[in-house]
């Protein structure tokens, strides 16, 4: 049954990238999907005891888009990072905490970030990206149970190992921020 899911979602997103607006199209759809609890096997579903782990559920044959699982303990987080590619997230399970950030000082290369919104998401509640805009993120799980998140990448994740453009460090909040008095 598993398989099957899987393949009505790739198919569904197959259709959709025939369409300009494929990221709302596919965020649109994702969490008919995400109702379905038989969607991942078991396999899918398995943590890391030291970081977030990712599942690679498939990669599109000319590298069109890619499907990952991120499974989450309580407490695990990411870097501060943007994206390479147009991102179509939702949750699976759980519940994820996001904080979003503004580039604050870039001088020498810096990319230093301070944290401007945050956001709680939980079973099927879904975000979507592209990187023409700012989407500088952390996401972490800030609930006391598992968290499970797919993730349709506009890329090929099997050549890159993620989806991660680059990094950010924050900015200490003790440290002005340039323009601000
Ligand atoms: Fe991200």
């Amino acid at each position: 049954v598993a398989d099957s899911s899987l393949a009505a979602f790739i198919r569904t997103i197959e259709q959709s990238l025939q369409y300009c607006d494929v990221v709302e199209r596919i965020a649109r759809q994702l969490p008919s999907f995400l109702v379905n609890r038989d969607l991942l096997l078991p396999q899918y579903r398995e943590a890391a005891s030291d970081r977030y782990r990712q599942h690679i559920l498939h990669v599109d044959s000319n590298g069109r888009f890619s499907i990952v699982a991120l499974v989450w303990k309580p407490g695990q987080a990411t870097a501060i990072h943007d994206h390479v590619a147009w991102c179509v997230v939702g949750v699976y399970e759980g519940e994820e905490h996001e904080t979003r950030y503004a580039i604050a000082d870039d001088r020498e290369g810096a990319c230093r970030v301070r944290p401007i919104a945050v956001r709680s998401y939980r079973t099927c509640d879904v975000a979507w990206f592209v990187p023409q805009r700012p989407n500088i993120h952390r996401v972490e799980n800030s609930g006391e149970s598992l968290a499970i998140s797919i993730h349709v990448y506009g890329t090929d994740i099997a050549k890159a190992g993620n989806s991660i453009r680059q990094v950010y460090e924050e900015l200490p909040s003790a440290v002005p921020v340039r323009g601000e008095r």
